[in-house]
């Protein structure tokens, strides 16, 4: 709820005079310029990304990619509480059947060589360990790695694999199944074009790839204070076009409000 204006200013002017009784009068003349400074910046980030978002502008140098970066999630996910081990972002045991019947068993062969995006706690991988023969689970964060480690420790069909830069570091057409839930939508659009781009490198012919990102742009006000990149549906299909890949589906049921949830394929037929 937003706050009412008396009670905003209340707490500035309350902050203002603890500020000026530590620092004196000059420290707080440049403590409130540095303010207004930094809040004019944000504000003006949020219009730069919104014509890089109109103009599809996927550069090292914009906005967008200086935003929710590797190190960005790295800090987050590393000092995130995982006791719940992702569960609590399950709105109920139904819905995870469902993404696990529609999503998860159709398009994650049994027996196959699969890669996991980002497995944190391990919500999804309990069941991606269960259909695969071999399962890579590729994270930021080295403290969910070492989690999944230890929830996993009696399954040898698993490995784990740092994300330090934007490849994977496995072969080509390698992989039969690709999966990532909650993960893209966290990550900048320069990051995940990378991923788009190592996506067609590893899928074998006839791959799937399950992947739940940031919907359309006019549809991110039904999710403000979800923590969503500025990546966007739209860069989404550029990046499947831009790689020969295809999209299968999209749905935006069984994902929050604003998001979509994408099943890409590679073209071919898996041997
Ligand atoms: C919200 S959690 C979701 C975890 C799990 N997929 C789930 O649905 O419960 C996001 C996970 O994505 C990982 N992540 C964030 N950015 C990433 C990136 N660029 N590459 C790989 N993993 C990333 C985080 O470290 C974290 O484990």
């Amino acid at each position: 709820m937003n706050e009412m204006p008396h009670v905003i200013l209340s707490r500035v002017s309350e902050r203002v005079s603890r500020v000026c009784g530590r620092g004196g009068v000059y420290y707080t003349f440049l403590y409130i310029i540095r303010s207004l400074l930094k809040s004019g910046i944000n504000s003006m980030d949020g219009s730069l990304v919104k014509i890089e978002q109109r103009k599809r502008i996927v550069e090292g140098w914009s906005i967008s990619a200086k935003r929710f970066t590797v190190n960005d999630n790295k800090n987050l996910w590393n000092s995130y509480d995982w006791s719940q081990r992702g569960e609590e972002w399950t709105p109920s045991a139904e819905w995870k059947q469902k993404i696990i019947s529609d999503f998860l068993i159709p398009y994650v062969p049994e027996g196959g060589r699969v890669l996991e995006i980002g497995p944190g706690g391990g919500r999804w991988t309990e069941f991606l360990l269960a259909r695969a023969n071999k399962l890579f689970v590729l994270d930021v964060s080295d403290r969910a790695l070492a989690l999944c480690r230890e929830r996993f420790t009696e399954f040898a069909n698993i490995e784990y694999l740092l994300a330090s830069d934007r490849s994977i570091d496995l072969a080509e057409a390698s992989i039969d199944a690709i999966w990532s839930y909650d993960v893209f939508v966290h990550i900048n659009p320069v990051d995940a074009r990378s991923y788009f781009k190592e996506f067609a490198r590893l899928l074998k012919p006839g791959g799937y790839a399950v992947i739940h990102h940031p919907g359309a742009i006019d549809k991110r006000e039904l999710n403000p204070r979800g923590w969503r990149s500025d990546l966007t549906e739209n860069l989404v299909d550029e990046f499947i076009l831009e790689n020969s890949l295809n999209l299968v589906s999209r749905t935006f049921a069984y994902v929050n409000p604003g998001d979509a949830l994408s099943v890409i394929s590679k073209s071919g037929s898996l041997t």
